[in-house]
């Protein structure tokens, strides 16, 4: 199914910010635990699929990989291409598409997408195209987050402002199940799962609030798109969510995570 309009507007939305500051802030430990996993990298050809401003791909080059990096959002390409030039990395940026990946079938020895892959609204597709590019015997690396816990929490918060997706989009969510990855992925590769938690400590739910409307793009034009009485709805709901999780003098959210290993057969 083509979702062409849609994957237009969600890469002008998470272009719209400066995710690389939600990305150092809260992706870190993340990033951290999938490179860690798919060591050694030392001469690995690396692509990672959906990479926003370059968290893994950075991890990766530095551990000696060959890295191409790909994202439909062109203003997080350009910043990941800074930050690579800035740290002396030698990292190859593309724009593209999860679901149409423009390199060889079987050109790369690693795959990874964290938090990211899981966004193409065509999910056999998305799949579909980690199991392509990836030459038998290579490595997949994922991250997606857990179907329940604190990100499914806060997206399903979301979800009450905004309106209902077009028919036939799949669910992020439905990435964060080992049975429905078996279905995508299990004929492509050998599979193994481990779930992680990365809870987000913050002083204040203030502080979450800025940092989320400025810098996380969903949610920058998920505000910007409302108005009036919604809008201040929307604010309340919001702090209140990032209020629920206080634990003493600090905001702790957990937020739970499925990690995948595949093997390609
Ligand atoms: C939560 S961010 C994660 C970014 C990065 N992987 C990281 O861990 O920092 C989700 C990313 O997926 C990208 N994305 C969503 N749908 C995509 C698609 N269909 N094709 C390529 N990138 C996509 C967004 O532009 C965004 O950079």
């Amino acid at each position: 199914m083509a979702f062409e309009e849609l994957k237009r507007k969600q890469s002008a939305m998470w272009g719209s910010a400066p995710f690389e500051r939600v990305a150092d802030r809260l992706l870190g430990d993340i990033h951290d635990d999938l490179v860690s996993r798919l060591v050694p990298l030392e001469g690995a050809v690396l692509a990672d699929v959906a990479c926003g401003t370059g968290g893994i791909a950075e991890r990766a080059a530095a551990r000696g990989a060959r890295v191409t990096g790909c994202d439909f959002a062109p203003a997080l390409i350009e910043t990941a291409r800074g930050r690579a030039a800035e740290r002396g990395l030698d990292i190859e940026y593309d724009v593209a598409d999860a679901e149409a990946l423009p390199y060889e079938d079987g050109s790369f020895d690693v795959v990874t997408s964290a938090v990211g892959h899981m966004f193409a609204p065509d999910q056999p597709r998305a799949a579909a195209e980690l199991a392509r590019i990836c030459k038998p015997g290579g490595r997949l690396g994922l991250v997606c987050w857990a179907q329940e816990g604190g990100v499914a929490d806060m997206f399903r918060m979301l979800a009450e402002f905004q309106p209902p997706p077009p028919e036939g989009v799949g669910s992020p969510l439905a990435w964060g199940a080992r049975d429905y990855q078996q279905q995508l992925l299990g004929d492509a590769f050998e599979l193994e799962f481990e779930e992680g938690n990365s809870p987000d400590e913050q002083e204040s739910s203030e502080e979450m609030w800025t940092l989320m409307t400025t810098s996380f793009g969903p949610m920058k034009t998920l505000y910007a798109s409302l108005e009036g009485e919604r809008r201040d709805q929307f604010r309340s709901r919001v702090l209140e969510f990032f209020e629920s999780h206080r634990d003493g003098d600090t905001i702790r959210q957990p937020r739970e995570y499925l990690l995948t290993i595949g093997t390609r057969r």
